[in-house]
This record gives C-alpha cells, sequence and structure tokens, in this order.
C-alpha cells in the first residue's frame, strides 16, 4: 500500500494534485470553494437534478480506449478522482477565449432564462457529442433526461440540440424524408396559412461549426500514469475517513478482508445518498480503481457474464450489441433490461452506478434486480478463502443472512443465461413521470412453456416497490404451473398474487390501492403480451387477442419531438438599429452558459466569513419545553447560536397586514419552522452542530394540517373575501338545471434550481451592511434587515446580480433568514453566509396554496351558465404571509374568460400547522381557474355537449363588464380561441380521438381546449411604481439601472433594449450591473407580470429626460458619436445622468362595493393539448399543444415566448405530477427531485405550436406591450381537462355514469383509479379509519 499518495487528476486540463485531501469531500464544494470553478451548480446534492453536471474522462490501457462520461459532481467522491481528467463548464469555452458551439447554440435558440440548469445541460450535450459527434435526437433526449429546468420548457434546449443533429432544421422526421408539416400535423390537414410571417427565432447559418479537433485532448500524463504498471493501493486518510483504493483484485480481496465492514464503493450513488441525506457514517471506504476483473464481458455456456464494475451506461451498450447479435429467443432477458435500462435514472447516473452496485445495494424499487432474479441469474462472489456462486435469488433480495456475500466477499461478476425457445420475459414499471423517477411498482415476469403446448411449466414473478425490498410471488408461481396459458389462468394468478403480496394500508411509500392495481395490470399485460406471441408463433392452436385489446400492449405514442413558432416580425418601417421587436437572446446567456454567470453562492468568499444553518422544528403543534445547545456550541469552529431570546425585541417583522415571525418562541406551529441558528467556521461544522441541538417538545392539541380539518375546527384568518355581481338567489330559480360540485388541488413546490442563498457583509464602519441575497424583492430585504438591526434604512444595502429562478419563492421566507443571517453578521462583525440545501429549502419554505373550490351552478340546457355561487378555501399555513392577497387575486380572476350574469365567489384562508404557503406564478389563479373549468366541464357533461361548446357559449363577447365592474374588451380573447380552434384542428381531431377511443379498450386518447384573461396589475397605484437611473459617461457609454430582479425572464434585457430604442444606440453600448438598493432605492416586489412593464417606463422616463438635455447638442453634431456630445454635455454642464419614473398604473378595488378597476389589461390565450393515457397503469403523454396568445405588440418575442412556454410546463407540472407529501404528523416527505416530480425533458409535448396574435395596440403599456410571467402556468390545465378527458371516454365505455370527479394533480394514481375496470374491482380495498396512512392528502 501507498499510505499517503498525493491525489492527481486533470480539472480542464491543468494538473491538480491534493497531499492532504479529505475522502469525505466530493467533486462539487472541491471544484466551487477550493478552484473557484463555480460554474458548476448545486442543485441538490444527490444525483436528481443535473445541475452539477460535468465530463469524466479515464484512460483504459488495456483498451486503450479513453471512455468520457456525464457524471454528477455533487456525488463524486473526490478520492475516486485518481488519475481522471474532470471537464465542467468552464473548460470547453469562455466568453474571454472562445465560446464552444454547445454554449453558443443553447444560448442562441434561447434555452437559457435563468441559467442556473445551463451549466449541467451544456456538459451533459457536451459530453454526447464527445462520444457520439453527430447523434439522433433520441440520444440528445436521452442525454438530457437527467437534467431538470424550472424555466425554459426545455423546448429551446431540444431546438438547440436539433442543430447538432444530422439532419437539423425543424423537422426532425425529415431524416426519413418526410416532413410533419408536409403530411400536415397528426396527419390531419393542416390550418390555412394566414398574413402571418413566421420568422426564426435563431438562425443557424451564424453558428460556430462542431470541430471535434478543438476539444480538449485527454492529459498525456494521466495516460502514462495508467499505463505505469504495477500500480499499488492508494489510501487517503482524513480527519474521520480513509478511504482504499486497491488497483488488484488480490489487494482488493485482502482490504476487504482486512475491513469487511468498509463498503465497496463503485458509483457513490447509493452509498452516497446515504451519507448525505441518512446521516449514515463509513470510516473506511474500499473503492476499486480500474481493476479488470470487475469489467468482464463474457459469452459462454449459454450466459452472458458481466462484470459488478460495469457502468448501467456500458451494460446498456452491451446489452443493445447482445440483442442485435443474438436470435431473439435467447435475448429475452436483456430485451427486458435494456427496457429499463432506458429509464432508469438520467445518463449521469447511468454511467456512474455500476452493476455490482445496483445489485447489492438491493434498493426496494430497484429496475434491474426484479429481472435478474426472474432470469435466474448467478453471482459470481471472491473473497481470499476462494471463490463461490450464489442466485440472486428471493433470498438474496430479502438480505437473508444464508443466501447473502460474507463481509469479506466481492461480487466480481454476474452471469445472465440465454432464454430459451418457449421462454418469454418481461419488465414493467410505472412513475410519476415516465423518466428519471424511482418506479412505484416495478416488475419482472418469466414463464416457460413445454414445446408449443402452452401449458406452463415453469413461472417467475418479482415485483419491486411494493415491500421493504424486491418481492417474489413464489407460491402462486407454484401453484399456476401446469395451467394453460389461458384467462382462466390469468383470473386464478391475479387472485393469488393479490393474497400473497400483502400490502397493508399503512405501507410506506402510500398509493396503495394504485399499487394493488399495478401487481395485477402488470400481470394482466404480461398475459397479453405472452399470448400474442403465442399467438405469433403458433397461429392455430392460440387465439387472436381482440383488436381493440392490443392496445394495452402498445406503448404510448411518441414522436419526434418537433414545434413550431409563429410570430409576426417587427413593422419594415422601423428604424433597423432599433432592438425593440425583435428576438433578441438574453444578455446573460453566454455567461449562463459559460458558468460565467455569478450567483449568490458563487460570489467569494470574504475574509473570515462563517456559516449559517437554521434548526428547524420537528413537530408541527408543539410547546417547546427546552433547548439544549451545550452539545452543538461545544463542537470545533462553532462560534454562536442565534435563538429567539437573543432577537428579543427584534424577533418580528410586517411587510403585509400581519407581522411574521423569525425564531419560534416557546411554541412550534409547523414542522419546518425556523427555531434558531448556528453558525459555525465552516458549513460543514454548522450542519454537523445544528444535528446536536437538543429540543425537547410537549405536543399540542389540535394538529390542523388539512383544509377539511381547518374547516372542522374553524381555523381562518381574518378576513374572508367575497365579490357579488348579480343576483345568484334569484337566478337560480329560472334555470333549467342546477349542480353542486367541488375539486381538489394541492400545492406546488417553487423548486427554483438555486436555492435560497445570502450573504451578508458587514462593512466594518458606521455600521453599514452588504446583503447580497437571491431575491425578488430588496427594498424588503433592506427593510426587515434595518429593523432587525435597529438601524436605519441607508445603511443597510441589498444587491442582487440574478436570481436562479423564483416564481414567487424569494420573497417572505427568504427576508425573514436574510433578517437572521444579518443579525448574526452585525453581532459577530464578519461575513456571514446562509445557502439551503435543496430539502431545507423545500421544507422551511412554503409553496403555492392547496385550494378546495366548492361550486353551485345554475345553468340552461343549451349550456348557459346563469348563476354560480362559489366558495374557495386556501391552505395558507402557520401565517398569513401573502394569502390574503393570493384569494382576492383568486376571486377576482376566477370568472377567467367567462361572463357569469349572476356571480357569488367566498374565499377564506385556512390556518393550518403546514410551513406558510406563499406567493406562486399565477398569484391564486391557477387555482380558481381551475375551479371554474371544472364546473364548466361538469355543466358540459349534464348538457351533453363538449366543455369546449360550454366554454365558448360562456366566453365574454368583445366589450363587456367584469364582476368588478370593470369594462374589458375582449375581442382578443375570442380571435385567441378562434385561432387556437383552427390551428389544432380541434374538430377534426375530436372526432379522430373519438375513433381512436372506439378501437382502442387499453388506450385513451383525450383532447381539450381552454381559453384564459389573464388580467394584469397589482390593485394599487402605489405597488405598481417603478425608478430607474441612467447614467451616459464620458466615453458615450450608458449604464442603467432599474428595480426589477433578474430571474429569468430577461427583464434586464429588454430594459436594455428599451434604453437603446430609446437613446437610439446600439445595445452593445449599454451596460446593466444588476439590482441595488444604493441605486433604486424603495423599489417595488419583482413579480405580477409587470417587472418589464413598470420598470420599462421608467427607463424610457429617464432616456427621454437625458435624450431631451442632450437634443441641442446632437442636433449641432448629427455626425458626431455618443462620445462627442457626452463630452460636449459635460463641457457645457449639463448632467449625464436621469432618474426615471412611473408613478404605477391606474388602479384600486373596493372590496365593500365588491367593485373598482384593480387591473390595467388583460392577456388573452388559447391552448389546445391531446393526451393519451394507458387504462392500465395511469401513464400518460402529451402528444400535442398548440397555444395562441395576445401579447400586445411584443418588445422581444423570443423572451415572451420563453415565458409562455416555461410557464405552461410549469402548470402543466403542477396540475398532473408534481405532488407533495406529507405524514399525518405534517412532515414534509418530498425533499428533493427523487421524491418530488418537476416536468422533465420527457414530459414535454411531442409537438408543441405557439403562435402570437398580431401585434395588437395597448396605449397605457410599453410599446403596446403585454407581461407574461404568469398567464401561461394555467394554460397547463389544458391537459389536465385532456387527462379528463381520456378516462371519461374509459370510464364511459366501461360503463360507469355520472360525472367522473378529478382532483389535481391528475397523477398516474388518479387516473388509473378512474379508469375502474375488473382489475381495480378485484384488489382489496381497506375500511377508513381500520389503519393510519402513511401520508395526508394536503
Ligand atoms: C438520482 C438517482 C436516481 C436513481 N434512479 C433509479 C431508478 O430509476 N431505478 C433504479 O433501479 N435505481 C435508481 N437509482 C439507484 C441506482 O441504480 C443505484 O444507486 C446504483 O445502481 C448503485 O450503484 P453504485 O455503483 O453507485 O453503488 P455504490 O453506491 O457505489 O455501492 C452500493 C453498495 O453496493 C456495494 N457494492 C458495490 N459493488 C460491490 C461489489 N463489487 N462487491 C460487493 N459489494 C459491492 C457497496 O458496498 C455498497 O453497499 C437511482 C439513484 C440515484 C442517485
Ligand atoms: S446537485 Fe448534483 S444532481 Fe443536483
Ligand atoms: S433556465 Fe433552466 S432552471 Fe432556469
Amino acid at each position: 500500500m501507498d499510505p499517503a499518495p498525493e491525489l492527481l487528476f486533470y480539472v480542464n486540463g491543468r494538473k491538480v494534485t491534493e497531499r492532504n485531501v479529505d475522502p469525505e469531500i466530493t467533486l462539487l464544494p472541491y471544484l466551487r470553494k477550493k478552484l473557484r470553478l463555480t460554474g458548476t451548480k448545486y442543485g441538490c446534492g444527490g444525483g436528481g437534478c443535473g445541475a452539477c453536471t460535468v465530463m469524466i474522462s479515464r484512460y483504459n490501457p488495456t483498451t486503450k480506449k479513453i471512455r468520457h462520461y456525464p457524471a454528477n459532481a455533487c456525488l463524486i467522491p473526490i478520492c475516486s478522482l485518481y488519475g481522471a481528467a474532470v471537464t465542467t463548464v468552464e473548460g470547453i469555452g469562455s466568453t474571454k477565449t472562445r465560446i464552444h458551439p454547445v454554449q453558443e447554440r443553447i444560448v442562441k435558440c434561447h434555452g437559457t432564462q435563468c441559467g442556473f440548469c445551463t451549466p449541467g445541460m451544456v456538459m451533459s450535450i457536451y459530453t454526447l457529442l464527445r462520444n457520439h459527434p453527430e447523434p439522433t435526437l433520441d440520444q440528445f433526449t436521452d442525454a438530457l433526461g437527467g437534467n431538470l429546468c424550472r424555466c425554459t420548457g426545455y423546448r429551446p434546449i431540444i431546438d438547440a440540440c436539433k442543430t447538432f443533429c444530422k439532419s437539423s432544421g425543424y423537422c426532425q422526421s425529415k431524416e426519413s424524408g418526410i416532413c410533419c408539416l408536409d403530411q400536415g400535423i397528426n396527419g390531419l390537414p393542416e390550418f390555412e396559412e394566414g398574413n402571418k410571417t413566421s420568422p426564426k427565432l435563431f438562425s443557424e447559418e451564424e453558428f460556430l461549426p462542431l470541430d471535434p479537433t478543438q476539444e480538449l485532448i485527454f492529459p498525456p500524463e494521466l495516460m502514462i500514469m495508467a499505463k505505469k504498471q504495477p500500480q499499488r493501493t492508494k489510501v487517503f486518510s482524513g480527519d474521520r475517513m480513509t478511504w482504499i483504493s486497491p488497483v488488484t483484485l488480490k489487494e482488493l480481496l485482502e482490504a476487504k478482508f482486512k475491513y469487511p465492514q468498509a463498503p465497496v464503493v463503485m458509483g457513490n450513488t447509493s452509498v452516497g445518498p446515504e451519507v448525505k441525506f441518512k446521516g449514515v457514517f463509513h470510516p473506511v471506504i474500499i473503492s476499486p480503481d480500474g481493476i479488470e476483473e470487475l469489467n468482464v464481458v463474457n459469452h459462454e455456456n449459454n450466459e452472458l457474464t458481466l462484470g459488478a464494475g460495469l457502468s448501467l451506461a456500458q451494460v446498456k451498450n452491451i446489452l443493445a450489441d447482445v440483442v442485435q447479435k443474438l436470435p431473439e429467443e435467447k435475448t429475452q432477458i436483456y430485451r427486458a433490461l435494456l427496457k429499463h435500462l432506458g429509464t432508469l435514472a438520467g445518463s449521469q447516473i447511468r454511467s456512474m452506478a455500476s452493476l455490482g452496485g445496483h445489485i447489492i445495494s438491493r434498493h426496494l424499487d430497484s429496475d434491474l434486480n426484479p429481472l435478474l432474479a426472474v432470469g435466474n441469474c448467478t453471482l459470481n462472489l471472491l473473497s481470499k478463502e476462494g471463490e463461490r456462486q450464489i442466485p440472486l435469488n428471493e433470498q438474496f433480495l430479502s438480505k437473508c443472512p444464508s443466501a447473502d456475500l460474507k463481509p469479506q466477499e466481492i461480487l466480481i461478476s454476474v452471469n445472465i443465461p440465454y432464454s430459451r425457445k418457449w421462454e418469454f420475459v418481461s419488465a414493467f414499471r410505472q412513475a410519476q413521470r415516465q423518466q428519471n423517477a424511482l418506479a412505484i411498482v416495478n416488475s419482472g415476469m418469466r414463464v416457460f412453456f413445454g414445446e408449443g403446448d402452452g401449458i406452463v411449466r415453469e413461472l417467475s414473478i418479482f415485483y419491486g416497490g411494493v415491500g421493504a425490498t424486491t418481492i417474489c410471488a413464489k407460491n402462486s408461481c407454484q401453484k399456476l404451473i401446469g395451467r394453460p396459458w389461458d384467462e382462466e389462468m390469468l383470473d386464478t394468478a391475479c387472485r393469488l398474487v393479490l393474497d400473497e403480496v400483502l400490502l397493508p394500508g399503512s405501507a410506506p411509500g402510500g398509493k396503495v390501492e394504485f399499487k394493488r392495481t399495478l401487481i395485477i395490470s402488470f400481470l394482466f399485460k404480461f398475459y397479453l403480451e405472452v399470448s400474442q406471441i403465442l399467438k405469433r408463433m403458433d397461429p392455430v392452436h392460440y387465439p387472436s387477442l381482440a383488436d381493440k385489446y392490443e392496445s394495452a400492449l402498445e406503448d404510448l405514442h411518441s414522436g419526434h419531438h418537433w414545434s413550431t413558432i409563429e410570430y409576426q416580425n417587427v413593422d419594415p418601417k422601423q428604424l433597423p438599429q432599433d432592438p425593440i421587436g425583435h428576438p433578441i437572446v438574453h444578455l446573460s446567456g453566454m455567461k449562463h452558459a459559460t458558468g460565467e454567470a455569478i450567483y449568490c453562492d458563487d460570489m467569494p468568499a470574504v475574509d473570515r466569513e462563517l456559516f449559517l444553518t437554521f434548526v428547524t422544528s420537528s413537530r408541527a403543534h408543539a410547546k417547546i419545553v427546552s433547548i439544549d445547545l451545550s452539545e452543538a456550541l461545544n463542537l470545533p469552529g462553532v462560534v454562536d447560536i442565534v435563538t429567539a431570546e437573543h432577537l428579543s425585541g427584534v424577533n418580528s417583522f410586517c411587510l403585509f397586514s400581519k407581522p411574521e415571525k423569525f425564531l419560534a418562541t416557546d411554541k412550534v406551529f409547523c414542522v419546518g419552522q425556523l427555531v434558531c441558528a448556528v453558525i459555525a467556521d465552516s458549513e460543514v461544522q454548522a450542519k454537523r452542530a445544528a444535528k446536536r441541538v437538543k429540543i425537547v417538545y410537549q405536543d399540542l392539541e389540535p394538529l390542523i394540517l388539512t383544509i377539511e380539518e381547518a374547516i372542522q375546527h374553524n381555523s381562518f384568518f381574518k378576513p374572508e373575501r367575497k365579490l357579488e355581481y348579480g343576483n345568484v338567489d334569484e337566478a337560480f330559480k329560472v334555470v333549467d338545471q342546477i349542480l353542486e360540485g367541488e375539486i381538489y388541488m394541492g400545492g406546488q413546490e417553487h423548486f427554483y434550481m438555486e436555492t435560497q442563498s445570502m450573504l451578508v457583509v458587514p462593512k466594518g464602519e458606521d455600521q453599514e451592511m452588504d446583503v447580497y441575497v437571491s431575491t425578488q424583492f430588496p427594498r424588503y430585504i433592506q427593510d426587515i434587515v434595518a429593523s432587525t438591526l435597529k438601524l436605519p434604512a441607508n445603511k443597510v444595502m441589498c444587491h442582487v446580480r440574478r436570481v436562479g429562478g423564483a416564481f414567487g419563492g424569494k420573497v417572505i421566507k427568504t427576508g425573514i433568514m436574510a433578517a437572521v443571517t444579518a443579525f448574526a453578521a452585525n453581532k459577530h462583525g464578519r461575513a456571514v453566509r446562509c445557502i439551503l440545501e435543496r430539502g431545507e429549502d423545500m421544507l422551511i419554505t412554503g409553496g403555492r396554496h392547496p385550494y378546495l373550490g366548492r361550486y353551485k351552478a345554475g345553468f340552461m340546457n343549451d349550456g348557459r351558465i346563469l348563476a354560480l355561487d362559489m366558495e374557495h378555501y386556501t391552505n395558507g399555513g402557520i401565517t398569513l404571509d401573502e394569502s390574503l392577497l393570493v384569494i382576492e387575486m383568486g376571486i377576482l380572476k376566477m370568472d377567467n374568460a367567462y361572463k357569469f350574469p349572476n356571480l357569488r365567489c367566498r374565499a377564506w384562508v385556512c390556518r393550518t400547522n403546514l410551513p406558510s404557503n406563499t406567493a406562486f406564478r399565477g398569484f391564486g389563479f391557477p387555482q380558481a381557474g381551475l375551479i371554474t373549468e371544472s364546473c364548466i366541464t361538469e355543466v358540459a357533461g349534464k348538457c351533453g355537449l363538449s366543455p369546449e361548446k360550454v366554454r365558448m357559449i360562456n366566453m365574454y363577447k368583445e366589450i363587456d363588464q367584469t364582476p368588478y365592474k370593470q369594462e374589458i374588451n375582449a375581442k382578443n380573447l375570442i380571435q385567441c380561441w378562434r385561432e387556437c380552434m383552427a390551428m389544432s384542428s380541434y374538430s377534426l381531431r375530436k372526432a379522430a380521438v373519438e375513433k381512436f377511443n372506439t378501437e382502442n379498450y387499453w388506450k385513451k386518447k383525450g383532447l381539450a381546449m381552454v381559453p384564459v384573461k389573464f388580467p394584469v396589475g397589482l390593485g394599487s397605484v402605489a405597488a405598481g411604481q417603478a425608478a430607474a437611473l441612467v447614467h451616459i459617461y464620458l466615453d458615450g457609454s450608458v449604464l442603467v439601472t432599474h428595480g426589477g430582479i433578474e430571474m429569468g425572464q430577461g427583464v434586464h434585457t429588454k430594459m436594455i433594449q428599451v434604453a437603446s430604442r430609446e437613446l437610439r444606440m446600439p445595445m452593445s453600448n449599454i451596460h446593466l450591473r444588476g439590482t441595488s438598493t444604493e441605486t433604486v432605492p424603495n423599489t417595488n416586489i419583482s413579480g405580477g407580470s409587470v417587472v418589464a412593464d413598470l420598470n420599462g417606463l421608467a427607463v424610457k422616463d429617464a432616456c427621454q429626460t437625458l435624450l431631451k438635455r442632450l437634443e441641442p447638442i446632437i442636433s449641432k453634431n448629427p455626425q458626431g458619436t455618443w462620445k462627442n456630445w457626452a463630452q460636449t454635455a459635460f463641457d457645457e454642464s449639463i448632467s449625464l445622468s436621469a432618474i426615471g419614473y412611473f408613478r404605477g398604473y391606474e388602479s384600486d378595488m373596493n372590496w365593500e362595493k365588491g367593485e373598482g378597476h384593480p387591473f390595467e389589461y388583460s392577456v388573452y390565450g388559447a391552448a389546445c393539448s391531446e393526451v393519451e393515457i394507458d387504462c392500465l397503469t395511469g401513464d400518460h403523454k402529451n402528444l400535442r399543444t398548440d397555444i395562441v396568445m395576445d401579447v400586445g405588440c411584443s418588445i422581444n418575442p423570443a423572451l415572451d415566448i420563453g415565458q409562455i412556454e416555461g410557464a405552461f410546463i410549469q402548470g402543466m407540472g403542477l396540475y398532473t405530477i408534481e405532488e407533495l407529501d406529507y405524514s399525518p404528523q405534517g412532515v414534509l416527505y418530498t425533499r428533493g427531485p427523487n421524491q418530488y416530480k418537476i416536468p422533465a425533458i420527457c414530459d414535454i409535448p411531442t409537438e408543441l405550436h405557439i403562435s402570437l396574435l398580431p401585434p395588437s395596440q395597448n396605449s397605457n403599456t410599453l410599446y403596446s406591450s403585454k407581461g407574461l410571467g404568469e398567464s401561461g402556468v394555467f394554460l397547463g390545465c389544458s391537459v389536465f381537462f385532456a387527462l379528463h378527458d381520456a378516462v371519461s371516454a374509459a370510464r364511459e365505455e366501461r360503463g360507469l355514469t355520472g360525472p367522473v370527479r378529478l382532483s389535481s394533480p391528475l397523477t398516474p394514481e388518479k387516473i388509473r383509479m378512474a379508469c375502474e375496470d375488473k382489475l381495480t374491482k378485484m384488489i382489496p380495498r381497506d375500511e377508513p379509519g381500520s389503519y393510519v396512512p402513511w401520508n395526508v392528502p394536503i
């Protein structure tokens, strides 16, 4: 052994050596803190988001090949990198030297908004291109499956990828010679070409070519090192952990003999998350390095032997090759494995995780173990005592000691037998999301028949996700041996399996009835699959399946992604240098893509900086009996612990109507409430100390978590809100029909990619404080910090360069945390940083309000709704926060696009024991709108009309009046609706969907179209005021500052466009540094879709002031330059600096009278979505979405379209997959991307068509533009209603009458359980109250 070797690896072509490396550290903090390569981002720390993607390259001296693969830096132990080359986003290109084509194209295709995911995206694409210079689009989507983006909706990123495909251009099907556009969408004739122009959002001609010869070479030194044999085991010792890296099998066995309890870390994708999230600690780790025997690939004795050290990505490639070469009958298991390897995690995890690690981990939801088990695989083990083989069977999977590895043993390889003739294997899985999501239930099934007789000779079924480990339905299988493969056997099999695979009502993971249904739905699918093959093999003896049942076996339709974008080009009369109306790329785009954009945590450490971490309540409602800080304070590096006592007198702040408390005093009211803050000299020490703070609680009653519980306990915040129009009670007397219903809608996590981040720096003079924080509201941060420190506001300055996504979630809680952080900084006179981990962030900060909507509608048989009585209940959590404003907006916008002549709507905020819910993109509208649309859908059902027809009948017509008596002109609403109908070929496709549904029993399609009227405005004039400051320097360059925050929406880009138009100066001459209370004071919150509207008017004002001053100078010297004019102005003592101001839109609302003019204008639009569902699993695919929006005159169509589609995808997530799980004690389970699923690249519509209405004039707004930040979220509900349509079709066919009430999110679980059939009838049901469920629906 080499006792104290130097850790040696390369980063971006530079050698890195470490003598005293700490083996506990992973590559991500090493890159960010030690090497100051901050382009690689932290998004989750658990391999689930892809923000930290880097490329790892290794040289194999045996094969003489270099392997490049994508990896999650957050899970790579630093010591595992010996001899490897790491490439980060900084290594492939930079704005200072040369931009890499990947970086260039993702930017120019508008694939970055907040930019926080961009370096990870770039590195995933880059790595794919290193391995495949001309990949297919499928390879790209596969490569990006592990990268999440919360802003863009992925379409522009796919567009960037397409430019690298062999045949790029709009349509990928062109590869096959036929373009989708030539065929018409979905084979249907297309909408008529109007007089619209469809300029491209980017121009491919100007892209840099991809030149593989320009890439960084693999470091020759590492190649020489790898070739130089023999190497010796390396040992790296840290304070608490020793890392042993054996390089030969013998040394590995010796190490394992010496340290039998030490894990053998390969990919670290199982051990790493356990260490990080479950607090598991290993004093010794053994990590084999390049041991050949662990990488064998052998075909012998009718089996394939794969080395345990092969990565899952390598296994996938090997199997793909094998199935090509061997006859189909021999490759049944390999095909099944390949199917699951296609969806297992993302490509980073698949490239890191090893086959051996996967098998040995025995995760309950392992996708491969059920297949390896049914395939009768064997494991080749080795220890110093010798080798042996054990079967990968039920006992092994349940970790039964007699069937398990001995502590000294190593798994060397796995034998996977060839299948035989008459043997069939299938793989099944269903997850919350199609890809990169752990299965809810998965299964491997194998049957072997006697030669041509159809009699079951062997049957093996394993399930994952339904127990503590992979489970075998052994007895059931045994009992079915000797049975013919027919429906009777299937029926018996289902009953037997349900009896054997018992799942108690309180089983961890919940979804119990869904899981029970999946267990037999998979079995049913298997039965059909095998029956179909038997029929193919022997058509005489085996009956054919009815055509309509075959749909059970088909995959959900998926095709090549393609999209069309339509918007009107600028007026040809517009001056050529005027950038307004042009699709200018996000001005920070290149910095996002190169990793040069600086976010809060990318700022270098300040001298003697401290780190702050919060200790939060683990109880939902309890008295704090005692807090013992002693153990935590005694840890080295711990500087202080701030409690409520320290904050006495300043422990709260009032932003809206009620003060919000910072740290808990004597009681806690929710899990995740801030109790105290530990301050230490490093993040690691602060976190360790936080775990040692001992709090004793005494639980209190009542515990109120849900809206229903709040109603029972009469637990509401005051005041309630009400809006009434017409005479509802009278109208109910004259209508043909009345219906009453309700719909429930769950909350949503913001899941901004950059977690809450702040750095407070005392200036050391005059008590000044600089607060750098990722927030949407600098003025509030300044105020709350000043109040906490008892300082005047002029001593506290808040600075925000950019924010990595916010969506409403970086206001109230951010301020509270900043106040506590500032308190600590002030107390110790040292800079303090606080960066939340993803899990903490999700636990502490609330999200979108869950809603319960109750409605009573009175309508005529022709679909006209004459009376509507609505109640909105929202789950506000423990404090009022922004909830009152949310319900107000919910009420004011609940009419959506409809004129309800008689309307009453009341709304309440429920006080519950949950973290306070807060602002979230759309601010009450996505919930209120869904309730209204659900009511309309139900009315349509009662009238026997399509929902679209009832929508149209009730829609506002041209000039009309809203329930709060504000006049609107709905002309553009109707136009959007009509265009969307035409563009989507709604009528033809509706007929096609109906035809599909009659021909397919197990798959159904659904089509739905919804309109949107999204009123924009803030409800008061003062809330809409904005200011800007514009300086012209003597060299003629311009600096613009305004009060808006750049959080991805591109407001700074738009502001420079505005300044450029007003000053008639090229954009390149204008700069914007960020937002600061020092330059523009008393700013308003950045939110509510109006950031560019309001600040743009202020920038315009400032520029016009300057121009007015300079006009005489310019007209005297029209050929002069800005430098000349600025100098002349200076010489003539004319100020070159101006503030601009906008006082806000006229706005008021009188709640007493129920009247007002709260909004300045409305954004109109419509979306039509088509989905397909699998009735057996609840899976769904969004096949196509068409969106038409009225954006007024777009300042920047690329940014505006980015807002529309990004919001749409976020809305789709809200309404279909994003589900928060809480325990009955109020503990949030979903604390990261592995549990909480936001849309990934697999979720976007296969076809997406977006069209903007021709520009329309909007007198009071900036250049007649409209704010588009929020409206698109609601359009995501077109997918919800399309799913609803599909489910209704399934139910109708199954003879289920009456309306189906589906709640949001409409997850696979809810879809499956609503498609009731003989299988759902078979499953056992638990009596409510007979068990404690794992989770409560909130
Ligand atoms: C974000 C994420 C998403 C995921 N998604 C999925 C998914 O969709 N489906 C799915 O099935 N799985 C999924 N997984 C789990 C993943 O498949 C496993 O974590 C992975 O296969 C483990 O392999 P590893 O090499 O990283 O194991 P390690 O973490 O390196 O090791 C795991 C265990 O195996 C032991 N071990 C490893 N090799 C040997 C050996 N040769 N001999 C003896 N013991 C050994 C170690 O001692 C350790 O106990 C996901 C994981 C992550 C982090
Ligand atoms: S930070 Fe590494 S995957 Fe999320
Ligand atoms: S741009 Fe992808 S997360 Fe913001």
